[in-house]
């Protein structure tokens, strides 16, 4: 009997394949079954098709899927929880403090959703985006550099900046309404470059600048490619998308971070010796990480200490700038809360125009007010997400392992139980007497838990130094009410409002 191989080989190759296919689909068919079947009794914004989920019913720009999502949580805002897919990938929305609780308390859920593996690129597994153990030891390698003798060590570029601020906006004093969004971004991206690499780009004089321009594109291309899954395969990203402008931003941002590591390693060794010389530099959180040593005394790569550093340029200047840019938009709508905070400004500094300092910051406790009301309503990072890394019990409902769960800081801040009237902006809520009772997870601008914000201290330290600084040269007046912002024009929708300036 003859045996035709060529057709044996394609019987074994045909049987490889369908073995291959059974293997990867039916474990991800059946567990899509289960997710499928346990969140079936959970509340569902609309009706929910196999495959495509909810996705029918989603609005497809980034603004305006965002306000879907907070009109669903006004709605359905006494279930506990909601469910959505988005085509097959489970998603829970929540929003109640109780149930923000379950998850951000837990050591278990401190993995990042799918979202954010597109800030892989440029952030590596640093901080934001790692999990693990490699979260769990750098977290604890970086939490010493945020102590506060070292955010001492801050207030001085945090001074200098805003006086650069002020003479800026000095030049709009009593002219036509103006858009201040771009000057408080600026200010934010030089005090996190000093502080953060110890480098100034003088992006306030100088805002042409290479460095400047490619960490805006690429935020910019990286938060649109996050909105549009059909960019999310890196072959349409490459070939339709902005996949080459993002590359070519990418080579300029690592390549200008490498250079100042490279730079200022060679300037630590030279200040160890010089130990004169180094008290008169001014330190930052890079030198620190130069230092930086694990559990089991091993040093940060220069590799390691760019995503680190990246990570900070990341997260630490679009929500410090638009906090202040809200809080400022707030006061300027509520003349008598400026005033409030004009005189607490005059208590403190008289008529004096000398740098704030460590002990102003304490003083200043009507400001903090300001600032954690204009977090409450217009919290910087309007949502979050995370993965369900074992299944758990949320509100009665069994959510299973692998499920993404988004937290709403906007809607949880928005609870009438916790904040009567939620939409009026009233400072005095976050007096010690009035937030004691609080529920501790339903204020979370900074998210809580584990992977709570690290830069949190040094954020409300920025924001104190800049606010009191442009508050006690001007008086400010919003150009429009708060029902005219466009919400579906951008989810920070900060960028269209305009102020009026008087000294
Ligand atoms: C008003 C200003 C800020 C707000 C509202 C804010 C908010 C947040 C939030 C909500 C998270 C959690 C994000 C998530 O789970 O996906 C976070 C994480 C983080 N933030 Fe901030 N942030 C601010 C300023 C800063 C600053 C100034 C820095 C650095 C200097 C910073 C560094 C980080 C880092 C490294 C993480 C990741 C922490 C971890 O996972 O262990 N943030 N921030």
């Amino acid at each position: 009997m003859s045996v035709d191989v060529g057709l044996l080989l394609t019987w074994l190759l045909g049987g490889a394949i369908i073995a291959a296919l059974t293997v990867l689909i039916i474990p991800s068919l059946a567990s899509y079954v289960h997710k499928w079947r346990v969140l079936w009794p959970v509340t569902a914004p609309g009706p929910t098709f196999p495959i495509v989920g909810n996705a029918l019913q989603f609005k497809s720009g980034g603004g305006e899927f965002f306000n879907q999502i907070i009109q669903y949580t006004n709605e359905f805002r006494d279930a506990p929880l909601l469910r959505i897919w988005v085509g097959v990938l489970p998603f829970v929305v929540l929003y109640h403090p109780e149930n923000v609780e379950v998850l951000l308390s837990s050591s278990k859920h401190i993995d990042k959703s799918y979202a954010y593996k597109f800030l892989h690129p440029w952030l590596g597994k640093g901080l934001l985006t790692s999990t693990g153990d490699k979260w769990r030891s750098r977290r604890k390698m970086l939490t010493p550099t945020f102590h506060f003798s070292i955010l001492a060590e801050f207030l001085e570029v945090m001074n200098e900046q805003s006086e650069i601020l002020v003479e800026k906006l000095r030049k709009q004093v009593g002219k036509e309404p103006f858009n201040c969004f771009n000057y408080f971004t600026l200010c934010a991206l030089d005090i996190i470059c000093e502080t953060a690499m110890g480098k100034s780009v003088y992006s306030q004089s100088n805002s042409d600048s290479e460095y400047v321009h490619a960490i805006y594109r690429i935020s910019d291309i990286i938060h649109k490619r996050q909105k549009m899954p059909w960019f999310w395969p890196d072959f349409a990203f490459y070939l339709f998308g902005e996949g080459r402008e993002h590359d070519k931003c990418l080579k300029i941002l690592h390549s200008f971070t490498l250079d100042v590591i490279a730079e200022k390693a060679g300037n630590i060794a030279y200040t160890d010796i010089d130990s004169k010389d180094s008290k008169k530099k001014r330190r930052a959180f890079l030198d620190m990480l130069l230092n930086a040593t694990d559990e089991n005394g091993e040093r940060l790569s220069n590799e390691d200490i760019r995503e680190e550093v990246d990570t900070f340029m990341f997260e630490g200047h679009d929500t410090t700038a638009a906090a202040m840019n809200w809080a400022l938009y707030l006061l300027g709508c509520y003349p008598e809360e400026q005033k409030k905070v004009q005189n607490e400004l005059n208590e403190v500094f008289g008529n004096s125009s000398r740098h704030v300092s460590m002990d102003d910051l304490k003083k200043l406790k009507y400001l903090e007010c300001v600032i954690k009301e204009s977090l409450r309503l217009f919290p910087s990072v309007p949502m979050f997400a995370r993965t369900i890394c074992e299944d758990c019990n949320i509100a009665g409902h069994e959510i299973p392992k692998g499920v993404n769960a988004i937290i709403i800081p906007y809607s949880l801040h928005r609870d009438p139980k916790w904040f009567p009237d939620p939409e009026k902006f009233n400072p005095e809520r976050f007096l010690p007497e009035n937030s004691s009772q609080r529920h501790p997870f339903v204020f979370v601008p900074f998210s809580a838990g584990l992977r709570n914000c690290i830069g949190q201290r040094f954020a409300i330290m920025e924001e104190k130094v800049v606010l009191s600084t442009v508050l006690r040269h001007f008086q400010v007046e919003s150009k429009q009410r708060r029902e005219e912002l466009d919400m579906l024009e951008s989810s920070f929708f900060v960028q269209r409002m305009e102020f009026g300036l008087n000294s």
